[in-house]
């Protein structure tokens, strides 16, 4: 173990809690990144403990399924020296907002929050989907709800609008695959739709175009008609774009938005317009049939060498096949995949650090 009682990132933002990077303002962004790249270089230096959180403990409330995100969380929580505890909705009365009650089976989240704040130093959450009944928004507000009543930090793992430690963790790959230039500006970052058969929540492209912009990149988010994003999400884009005078852009067509890109970011997400708010009913039948549609958003090492052979990115888990071919995710040697994935972990320890830990100055 290596001890090390102290750093200068330690309790910076102590109690606060992390639902979206657009709660902070730009220079908190770059500081998390900044202390995720020290945690980065101190993990490759064979570091892999440390006493920050000594004592301190971490619940992971998981109402969808997880491979990086649980597992970047719990080791972690680990590596900072303190330890994290999975909670499975079904194996506890399921926290639930007051509408939802079912005697005996679920339990208000305001009690959850307060019961767990008793005993921890913070919590975590995951929820979209069926989870959150499929009414975009919903997710978002069940994890304002744990905020609200916790007393201690609040993490969002991602809901159904955003998924900010996926995109700090991007943003940390896409300063090293570039040499770490002071901000993006003048990098053309291209958030695309790709195909897949599953129905996947709005939050990693609303997340990733979010704070690319925040960090001052030309924002391009390419989509077929009908997989508009939410329109208060890209004002905020927008908002940040012109605050450092960068471009942000709709464009309909794959091919035309990759053209001189320096990285894409292509994925799957739902068209919205199937579920409420924005529907009367969730009707996932007719949103997987209108997705179907467009087979052809599909990357393949022939449309990334005639886009002039962008950086790619992708959060992960791809659908092999649907959203990119195997010899992308294999061996297109500008593919940043395994890279995301890898700093989840740093960028979450960066932030359990800061939001968890306690000043020592
Ligand atoms: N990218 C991401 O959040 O992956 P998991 O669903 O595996 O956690």
């Amino acid at each position: 173990m290596y001890e090390m009682s102290e750093s200068w990132f330690l309790g910076l933002l102590e109690g606060k809690h992390w639902l979206s990077n657009a709660d902070y303002d730009i220079d908190t962004i770059f500081t998390v990144l900044k202390a995720a790249k020290e945690l980065k270089e101190m993990f490759h230096k064979g570091v892999r403990k440390v006493n920050w959180l000594d004592g301190k403990t971490l619940y992971l409330i998981f109402y969808n399924k997880s491979l990086r995100t649980r597992n970047s969380f719990q080791t972690g929580m680990y590596q900072l020296g303190g330890q994290a505890i999975y909670i499975s909705p079904d194996q506890v009365y399921t926290p639930t907002l007051p509408e939802d009650m079912v005697p005996y089976a679920t339990e208000a989240i305001s009690d959850v929050a307060r019961v767990l704040s008793r005993y921890g130093s913070g919590i975590a959450i995951r929820i979209y989907g069926d989870a959150a009944k499929w009414i975009i928004g919903r997710g978002h507000r069940i994890i304002q709800e744990f905020a609200k009543w916790s007393k201690v930090p609040v993490l969002n793992m991602e809901d159904d609008i955003w998924h900010p430690f996926q995109s700090l963790a991007d943003a940390l790959a896409a300063f090293e695959a570039l040499g770490f230039p002071k901000d993006l500006r003048g990098k053309k970052v291209v958030v695309s739709y790709a195909y897949s058969g599953g129905l996947k929540p709005l939050a990693v492209p609303q997340d990733v175009a979010t704070t690319f912009a925040m960090l001052g990149a030309d924002v391009y988010v390419a989509h077929p008609p009908g997989f508009e994003l939410l329109d208060d999400v890209m004002n905020k884009a927008k908002k940040f774009a012109e605050h450092w005078g960068s471009e942000f852009k709709i464009v309909y067509n794959m091919d035309e938005a990759f053209e001189g890109a320096t990285i894409v970011y292509p994925k799957a997400w739902s068209p919205k317009g199937f579920f409420p708010p924005f529907n009367s009913k969730v009707d996932k039948e007719g949103a997987t049939a209108y997705q179907n549609k467009f087979k052809d958003w599909i990357v393949t090492t022939e449309r990334l060498e005639k886009a002039g052979k962008p950086f790619y990115m992708h959060c992960g888990p791809a659908d092999r096949g649907q959203e990119v071919t195997d010899e992308v995710l294999d061996s297109y040697p500008k593919s940043l995949y395994f890279e995301e994935a890898e700093n989840r972990l740093h960028v979450q320890k960066a932030v359990m650090a800061m939001t968890m830990g306690s000043r020592k100055w």
